[in-house]
């Protein structure tokens, strides 16, 4: 796919989440709705969602859309740990010539890995989109996904909610 129907891509995109994430703080709510905006615009993404920092260099898995992935990951390991430990987009033509690519997905060929960072700046997650495509990723998709943490990190100040409502009484 060229660069200006990428860009489009992620212009109408941006511009739904800037609709719908108006005044959200819920982290999971916000991370969902990421995941589920960027996974049905994106043509050649297989997976598309988010590995929590879960503990001290532990990433767990968050909102995805796509096939079962990974449920943890460790700082040292594949694509999402490399852009955990250096806090930098990663982009990875071939998956196969990666060392250390968790395959969770056997027919994944590439893949981009963005840090999420909270509204202090810590990192408090990574946002990974895979593709079945050998090199799907580019310097726009790398744009277009640092666009989209930027706006999701204004909803990253909160924590995620489960209110405990009590069971209704027998
Ligand atoms: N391929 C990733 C692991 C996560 S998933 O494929 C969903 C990696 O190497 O970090």
């Amino acid at each position: 796919m060229n660069g200006d129907a990428k860009k489009e891509i992620y212009r109408e995109a941006l511009r739904e989440l800037d609709a719908v994430l108006a005044g959200i703080d819920d982290p999971i709510t916000a991370m969902s709705t990421c995941a589920a905006v960027l996974h049905q615009r994106l043509p050649y993404a297989s997976w598309t969602g988010f590995y929590r920092v879960a503990a001290p260099r532990l990433l767990r898995a968050g909102p995805y859309q796509g096939p079962l992935g990974c449920l943890e990951i460790s700082f040292d390991r594949g694509v999402c740990g490399a852009a955990a430990r250096a806090g930098t987009a990663q982009i990875v033509p071939d998956v196969n010539a990666f060392p250390g690519h968790i395959a969770c997905d056997a027919a994944a060929r590439s893949e981009i890995v963005i840090p999420i960072r909270d509204p202090q700046g810590m990192l408090v997650a990574v946002l990974d989109v895979d593709s079945h495509q050998l090199a799907a990723f580019d310097e726009f998709d790398r744009d277009g996904l640092e666009r989209v943490a930027e706006r999701l990190r204004s909803c990253l100040g909160g924590k995620a909610v489960f209110y405990k409502e009590p069971p209704p009484a027998a």
